[in-house]
């Protein structure tokens, strides 16, 4: 049996080549960047250029505007956390409902501990932002607005920059938790108005325990981590210099790759969502047809629960995941799919399918061979399924 892995907004596999540029720096290039004997200067000028491939990856103007970090979870904590130091007598907290765990969860807490007033804008069924809301939102008390750039559970682009250019006309910083997008749509940082950006190494092919945080220069910073002189002050300890190198050749290889990603991976993506549409009724695609990463897909399928196709599917050796959380033995829809107002019965059917570059069409077609009498056999055990009404499927994407 093929083992097929659709799960890579989850994580994916360190490309080889990342891997061989890393490997010489756990051994021969061992020496800390920051010291001035050869041992170290070396390792500082490969340091040096992996900053600027992954400048370069993001557009991003000046040199030093890069900031490496363990996680794209601590890059988000230390944007919002930076803000709220940076900016005195400003409070509030402008995010989404629809917002990765490493901000909404950090949002919650500095809301309890009353160190911050936070707005939570929703979004509508496409999981496209409330613009009203978030007009009405901002203020000269806000410090921060944290808004993704794409939504890791549907794809759903948020339009950022735009957002950003609104955010600035109340002085507030602008932070994107970029971790989804980076690699996957293209990203141009110079000359606009985001102030701050997260992304993770583990989720462009480089490996896990290493992240960046862009801080636009003369954006006001305040590090979270306090020591050494690393990172010119803004983030202290020793970089994880195997990881920085890797995620440079990693953004180097992303640049190459955004074609085939933009094309090749958007359009197996496109047929699998096509077939999967005609060929099972009662599901839809939840997210925005259009503004939407062109590796995701996530469909919610009526009547029956998300976790039981996955267990299937991973009989048939493919990998994809569920937006449901398994939460005091019950299993709750996602916090997305709960803010997209997705009906009951079809938030517990929701699977999230996220190709990469590494995907070939034989992937796809396995899917496709099989997904049909997996949700067909588990309706059959169904009772909510015998009374459904079986509709054709009420909502088709449009395809770009
Ligand atoms: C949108 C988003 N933000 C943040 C993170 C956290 O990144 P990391 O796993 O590097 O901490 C993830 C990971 O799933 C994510 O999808």
């Amino acid at each position: 049996m093929r083992a097929v892995y659709l799960d890579n907004n989850a994580t994916t596999r360190v490309d080889p080549a990342v891997v061989e540029a890393m490997l010489p720096f756990f051994t021969e290039q061992f020496g800390n960047p920051s010291s001035i004997h050869s041992f170290g200067a070396s390792v500082g000028q490969s340091v040096k250029k992996a900053r600027q491939q992954l400048q370069e990856l993001l557009a991003a103007e000046y040199d030093h505007e890069i900031v490496y970090t363990a996680s794209g979870t601590e890059s988000d904590n230390t944007a919002v956390l930076s803000a709220l130091e940076a900016m005195p007598g400003r409070n509030e907290i402008v995010t989404t409902q629809v917002e990765h765990p490493a901000i909404l969860a950090l949002c919650q807490h500095l809301e309890k501990i009353g160190r911050a007033k936070v707005h939570y804008i929703g979004v509508d069924s496409l999981g496209r932002l409330d613009l009203e809301a978030y007009r009405a939102a901002l203020s000269d008390k806000v410090a921060l607005v944290t808004i993704m750039w794409a939504n890791n559970e549907t794809g759903t682009i948020f339009p950022v920059e735009a957002l950003a250019e609104l955010a600035k006309e109340h002085g507030a910083l602008f932070h994107t938790d970029a971790v989804q997008a980076v690699g996957k749509a293209p990203i141009s940082l110079k000359g606009g108005a985001i102030d701050m950006l997260s992304l993770s190494g583990h989720k462009l092919h480089a490996p896990k325990g290493v992240g960046a945080l862009y801080v636009k220069r003369g954006a006001r910073f305040k590090p979270l981590l306090r020591g050494g002189h690393q990172e010119r002050g803004r983030r202290a300890g020793t970089e994880n210099t195997p990881g920085v190198i890797g995620l440079g050749k990693a953004a180097e290889l992303a640049i190459q790759h955004m074609a085939d990603e933009q094309g090749r991976v958007k359009e197996l993506r496109d047929r699998l969502e096509r077939a999967i549409l005609q060929r099972v009724p009662n599901c839809f695609v939840n997210g925005d047809p259009l503004e939407r990463l062109p590796n995701t897909s996530n469909i919610a399928f009526e009547y029956v629960e998300g976790e039981a196709i996955l267990l299937h599917l991973t009989r048939q050796g493919i990998a994809a995941s569920s937006g449901s959380a398994c939460t005091s033995g019950s299993l709750e829809p996602s916090h997305v799919m709960r803010a997209m107002n997705v009906p009951f019965t079809a938030a517990h059917g929701s699977i999230r399918f996220s190709l990469s570059r590494e995907n070939v069409a034989e992937d796809v077609d396995q899917v496709i061979e099989a997904l049909p009498e997996i949700v067909e056999n588990l309706r059959a055990l169904s009772p909510f399924w015998a009374g459904a009404n079986k509709e054709p499927n009420a909502f088709k994407p449009v395809y770009a």
